[in-house]
């Protein structure tokens, strides 16, 4: 199962291979990889123009893993513990990047993968994916809480392992985007902007930034700074939303499993929890693909749709302006690909009515 050549490149070899010295493994453990984490930190220089005040801000691409969303991170970890313990089917709940990252990594390690999603809820690139990989896909009448919940009692059984986020391996896989962060600028970030779901993304960075730090291999924490969707917003509320409702299907989740770790580390580390509504999520996600050549799915934006908030002196925001000191690096999270949910997009735009095959009629067509 192991390569007989040696991999070179960070990317090749995977998150496992790259931070296993940060990972509680065993040496004989199988190594299920598709090359995931590495992914590219992006100088953003409108971003940066926009926060001001010497600040620099980044953007970790992670559309960019092999199944196009930062799940990799932790499915590797989780799918090959899952082959160490001998289980034959993983299974997991999702609003869709979960399951076509499961269904992946079972194919690759040659196991069984079942997925129980919402049903009419799950992006078409998601759904494609999950096809494609192979996986047992079962679809209820329910959201996504419902699912996880149906999970957790199903996950009691000898053979099946749970590769949703409260399965730790998940947590533990997914804390190395936080490393690479810090491997890359040479210290933490004073902020970290991150889209907010299940929670589970958002304990992982703390939980590897506060490593990193242990370590001394950065001088601080940044503070985590969340955001979720106006309609699907239980932690900024505090409180279960029974039927959350938002575009960005992804983050439809009203009861999130990493709750507890969620809100301490947005206090731990004096960072904040806010809304952004559906709109500016939208927005957000145009204004990044066409000002910044970063496309990512209506969830991803959330981040930058937070930072719009917070520099935006005429709105009321949980973290303020004045809390980022000047001359610091911002880093915001954008977790999936923009082909993750294709139909948004193509809802907006306008019908584009063909025309003769003519240089001079083309021409005119374009009007510049
Ligand atoms: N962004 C994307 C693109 C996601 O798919 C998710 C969660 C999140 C952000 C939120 O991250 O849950 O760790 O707080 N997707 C899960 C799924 C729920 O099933 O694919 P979180």
């Amino acid at each position: 199962m192991l390569p007989s050549l040696p991999m070179r490149s960070a990317r090749s070899r995977g998150v496992i291979e790259r931070y296993r010295a940060f990972l509680s493994l065993s040496e004989t453990m199988p190594v299920i990889s598709l090359g995931e984490g590495s992914t590219p930190l992006l100088h953003s220089p409108r971003l940066s123009d926009i926060v001001g005040r010497g600040c620099e801000v980044y953007i970790k691409y992670e559309g960019l893993n092999p199944t196009c969303s930062f799940k990799d991170r932790g499915m590797t970890l989780a799918v090959s513990k899952a082959v160490e313990r001998g289980a034959g089917i993983v299974v997991c709940a999702s609003t869709g990047n979960t399951s076509a990252s499961a269904a992946a990594y079972a194919a690759r390690a040659g196991i069984r993968c079942a997925v129980v999603l919402p049903a009419g809820k799950i992006a078409s690139g998601k759904m494609v994916q999950a096809i494609a990989y192979g996986a047992t896909i079962v679809a209820i009448n329910g959201n996504f809480d419902d699912a996880l919940r149906i999970v957790r009692e199903l996950g009691g059984r000898e053979d099946f392992a749970i590769v949703n986020s409260i399965n730790p391996d998940r947590i533990a896989g997914q804390k190395t985007a936080a490393f690479e962060v810090v491997d890359e600028l040479g210290d933490a970030p004073a902020a970290h902007l991150l889209t907010l779901g299940n929670a589970g993304n958002i304990s992982a960075y703390w939980a590897g930034y506060s490593e990193y730090h242990t370590a001394e291999k950065c001088s601080r924490r940044p503070a985590m700074l969340g955001f979720q969707a106006a309609g699907a917003a239980p932690v900024f509320h505090g409180r279960v939303i029974e039927n959350p409702e938002t575009v960005a299907s992804a983050i439809r989740i009203g009861n999130p499993a990493s709750w507890e770790t969620a809100v301490a580390a947005l206090r731990d580390s004096d960072g904040a929890v806010d809304v952004v509504t559906d709109q500016e999520m939208l927005s957000a996600q145009r204004w990044l693909a066409a000002k910044e050549g970063i496309f990512v799915e209506p969830a991803s934006a959330a981040p930058i749709a937070g930072l719009f908030k917070i520099c935006d002196a005429t709105r009321a925001s949980r973290y303020r302006r004045d809390q980022i000191q000047d001359g610091t690096a911002l880093v915001c999270t954008v977790t999936g690909h923009g082909l993750k949910d294709p139909d948004i997009v193509l809802q907006e735009a306008a019908a584009i009515t063909p025309i003769p095959a003519d240089t001079d009629e083309v021409l005119r067509a374009l009007s510049f």
